[in-house]
């Protein structure tokens, strides 16, 4: 029952330690040119190979990323398992990250950048935390961890999920008519949404329509949630007053695109968290130890809902 690893070679190293001390019992591999394909029962990868049928005794395909929408489901066995990797490096840059766009953002800093580059010298009033509402579209393991890290500051927190949640110190929001109460309450809106088709686009005109005039976003989901024309247009008319975006669609964010440049938008090149290869690796054996006493991995993706 091999486990074959197909990433980069650095993290690859730091597996291939954990495994060899946690479960000496599974041979870790990291060729799959060399390796016996029936004997592959655990596959961890960013895209799924072309030849995955290969490995027909495959039990689990883990994402080495917290997102699955890289992979095309339909594709993929039923009997396969699909197993997302959110382990405590992710979920603790996620927090550093959107911690920082909330601040930076409720501090204007964006305005005085902008300033700075003039050689402009004057304060903007400065609106205090328990008057900047914070809305956060998808109450899964990183939008909780998020909220969680953004209590200390004072800000009214809200959140919004496909289902029904209960989270202390948030008001918690579901279905169409919650998503319009949140959205109209939200100063700084950030998007930690899965992509599936019902995610495609959502950040659109008539999303940040729904927002407070002046309100902010954080964007960390993923790029084709946001429809780039409708952000530059609402930035433009004043309808939002300033984004930090760090997923774009395509990726890299080409040269010459509008983001580069506008003052009003900070971009990142999808680092707000990134796969942390020894907690990764200790969150991936804990998983196969679960499969194997019969429970359900951590991170086991719904199939129905895409997520
Ligand atoms: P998760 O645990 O699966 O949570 C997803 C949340 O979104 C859940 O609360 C879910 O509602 C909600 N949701 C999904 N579809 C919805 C819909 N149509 N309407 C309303 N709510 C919906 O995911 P996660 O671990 O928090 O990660 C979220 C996403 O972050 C990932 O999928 C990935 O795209 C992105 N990400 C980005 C980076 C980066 O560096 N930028 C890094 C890691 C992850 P329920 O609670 O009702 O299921
Ligand atoms: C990064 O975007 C991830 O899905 O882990």
């Amino acid at each position: 029952m091999t486990f074959l690893f197909n990433s980069d070679a650095r993290r690859g190293a730091v597996f291939a330690d954990a495994f060899a001390r946690e479960l000496p019992d599974v041979p870790f591999m990291m060729d799959a040119a060399t390796v016996d394909p029936d004997a592959v029962r655990y596959l961890i990868t960013w895209t799924a190979p072309e030849d995955l049928a290969r490995y027909c005794n495959l039990e689990i395909l883990f994402s080495i990323g917290a997102g699955v929408d890289q992979f095309r489901l339909a594709t993929i066995p039923e009997q396969v398992k699909i197993v997302r990797t959110v382990e405590e490096g992710i979920v603790r840059m996620m927090q550093e990250y959107v911690t920082l766009a909330v601040l930076a953002l409720h501090r204007n800093l964006p305005e005085y950048l902008a300033q700075q580059r003039a050689g402009d010298w004057h304060d903007i009033p400065q609106l205090q935390a328990g008057s900047r509402r914070i809305g956060v579209l998808g109450l899964g393991q990183l939008g909780q961890a998020v909220l969680d890290r953004l209590k200390p500051f004072g800000f009214p927190l809200a959140g919004w999920s496909r289902s029904p949640r209960q989270i202390e110190g948030v008001t918690c929001h579901h279905d169409e008519a919650g998503l319009n109460e949140m959205l109209a309450a939200s100063n700084i809106l950030i998007c930690l949404l899965p992509l599936t088709e019902e995610t495609r686009g959502f950040l659109d005109a008539d999303l940040f329509a729904k927002l407070p005039k002046g309100a902010t976003l954080v964007h960390t989901g993923r790029g084709p949630q946001l429809d780039h024309e409708a952000l530059l247009a609402a930035l433009d008319s004043g309808q939002l007053s300033a984004a930090m975006i760090d997923v774009t669609d395509p990726e890299p964010l080409p040269a010459g695109h509008p983001f580069w440049s506008h003052q009003k938008i900070i971009v990142t090149p999808h680092v707000a968290s990134v796969t942390q290869p020894a907690t990764a690796a200790r969150a991936v054996i804990e998983n196969i130890r679960r499969h194997r006493a019969g429970l359900d991995p951590i991170g086991l993706v719904d199939r129905s809902r895409r997520y």
